[in-house]
């Protein structure tokens, strides 16, 4: 009997990651985990049945993103990647240190680039693979106090639709998924004074996790979800200055929720 597919799921460890996992094991996919947080990690497989393997590796490595490719090779290959490992820091541009943008664009535009690639002789071997790669609403809206995150998340979309095309005569597919707010540890009191000030809806970890499945089963390219961020992030395509206006007319709120909840960035990437 052939075994079940694998797939990589990168921040298995997080919020969405943990979600995703449980429903790709509901899916039936063998699960290669990986994060840095081995308890985490470790709770999540033991909560799946210990069906499944996972790795700790630091991907803002060379040597971890080495470790886990082997990892996969040694599990027969990997026919999924999801690249959902990332960072974020609310914080004024002029606050942000250098090291935080750098951190920023690294883990959430570089590694998804250099893993896909690296990834890419794998998923050649299979008869059909699939690459996701998650971004987010702010991957396609150029949001006030995300500088940093806006960039490197229109840059992960950019960079997923040139591959796709690129691929195009080829049995891989690569696929968008942007989430809106959604109830995580990325978000911190910060992010979450500002939801609540904008009326911003949070989504919960498991609703994306669906919407993953959705998107893997029904090969729909890019996903965005949520009514206003999906209208927005059109909108913001066709004509910008519409939406500079609507945002531009929020900045007050904003900037009061930036003066009440800190002065800066609140904490820094780890
Ligand atoms: N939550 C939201 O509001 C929201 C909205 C839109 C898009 N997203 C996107 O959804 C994805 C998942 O976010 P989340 O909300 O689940 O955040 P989260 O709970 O903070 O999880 C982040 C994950 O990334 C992993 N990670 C960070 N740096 C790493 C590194 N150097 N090496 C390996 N793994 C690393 C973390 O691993 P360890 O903890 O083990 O280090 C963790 O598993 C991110 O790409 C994020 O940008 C989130």
């Amino acid at each position: 009997m052939s075994k079940s597919p694998l797939c990589v799921l990168t921040g298995a460890s997080g919020g969405i990651g943990q979600a995703m996992a449980a429903a790709l094991h509901d899916q039936g996919y063998r699960l290669l985990l990986v994060g840095r947080n081995e308890l985490k990690l470790a709770q999540l497989s033991k909560s799946l049945g210990n069906q499944h393997s996972y790795i700790t590796a630091d991907l803002a490595t060379i040597e971890g993103r080495d470790a886990l490719v082997h990892k996969a090779q040694k599990l027969g290959g990997a026919s999924v990647l999801i690249n959902n490992a990332g960072v974020n820091q609310m914080a004024s541009f002029d606050h942000q240190s250098a090291v935080d943008i750098s951190k920023t664009l690294e883990m959430n535009l570089l590694v998804p680039m250099l893993l896909t690639q690296a990834f890419l002789a794998q998923l050649s071997q299979k008869d059909s693979a699939t690459i996701v790669n998650v971004g987010s609403a702010f991957g396609s809206i150029g949001f006030p106090y995300y500088a940093s995150y806006c960039a490197s998340k229109f840059g992960l979309r950019g960079f997923t639709e040139a591959l796709k095309r690129e691929l195009s005569d080829k049995p891989i597919d690569v696929l968008y998924l942007a989430p809106r707010a959604t109830d995580t540890q990325i978000n911190g009191v910060l992010e979450r004074a500002m939801n609540t000030a904008l009326g911003n809806h949070m989504d919960s970890p498991e609703l994306v996790a669906k919407q993953l499945v959705k998107q893997l089963n029904s090969r729909i390219a890019r996903t965005v979800i949520g009514f206003p961020e999906r209208f927005f992030a059109k909108l913001n395509g066709i004509f910008p200055s519409l939406v500079d206006n609507a945002i531009s007319k929020k900045l007050v709120i904003m900037k009061q929720v930036m003066k009440q909840t800190n002065k800066g960035a609140q904490h820094e990437i780890l």
